[in-house]
């Protein structure tokens, strides 16, 4: 028996959390054992890779390493004996999010950062990803009210307009395992679509 791996993307200000907890709650109403993780982090190891990647300044080849550094622990530890025995695993962001940031918003080569997913994950993709979508103007204006910005969250309007159109590209070559959630409307509307994608796999 193998847990199904879903995954939740989409750029800082997006409002993805709160519908994970949610979608974590309405799988285990239905009987389902269900992990919730994130990344960077999941580990003790990889949440302290991320306190690093999060707050100290470093190159892009370094913050790309660490992030896989990070998933590669995260997948060893948690996420596959999780779906070795049957449970839904629900990640707030995977490898999605290192070809969105560190390859459209800061510029690393994608067929470098593919050689990385492929051995870090020997094969291992999402079976679903939720993307989270919004244009950055709307996104910054939620952040505002969010607490002090992270290394991520301090970069600007013209860095999460890459992000975007980065999560675009990986929608557009992964298309069957992709759905777009349109995040611009109220949280009750985004809601419905969440449910609607989790019922439309007939997984749960
Ligand atoms: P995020 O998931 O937004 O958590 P929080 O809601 O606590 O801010 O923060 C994680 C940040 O890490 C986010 O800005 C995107 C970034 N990130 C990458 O740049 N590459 C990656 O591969 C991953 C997983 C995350």
């Amino acid at each position: 028996m193998t847990g199904r791996f879903v995954t939740f993307e989409g750029i800082d200000g997006a409002g993805k959390s709160s519908h994970i907890e949610a979608l974590a709650h309405w799988m285990r109403a239905r009987g389902h054992e269900v992990i919730v993780t994130r990344e960077p982090g999941g580990t003790p190891l990889a949440e302290r890779l991320r306190e690093m990647v999060l707050a100290e300044p470093m190159d892009t080849l370094t913050e790309l390493l660490l992030v896989f550094a990070a998933r590669r622990d995260h997948l060893a530890g948690q996420i596959v004996p999780a779906l070795a025995r049957g449970a839904t695993v629900l990640c707030d962001r995977f490898t999605d999010a290192s070809f969105a940031y560190q390859g459209a918003g800061r510029g690393l080569a994608p067929a470098l950062i593919g050689h990385l997913e492929q051995w870090v994950q020997e094969g291992r993709q999402p079976d679903l990803t939720l993307w989270f979508d919004l244009p950055a103007q709307v996104a910054a204006q939620r952040r505002t009210a969010a607490r002090a910005p992270d290394r991520f969250e301090q970069q600007d309007e013209a860095f999460f307009a890459r992000v975007r159109a980065g999560y675009a590209a990986r929608q557009r070559e992964h298309a069957a395992r992709f759905v777009r959630i349109d995040a611009e409307g109220p949280p009750a509307a985004v809601w419905q679509q969440v449910v609607a994608a989790a019922e439309a796999r007939g997984w749960w």
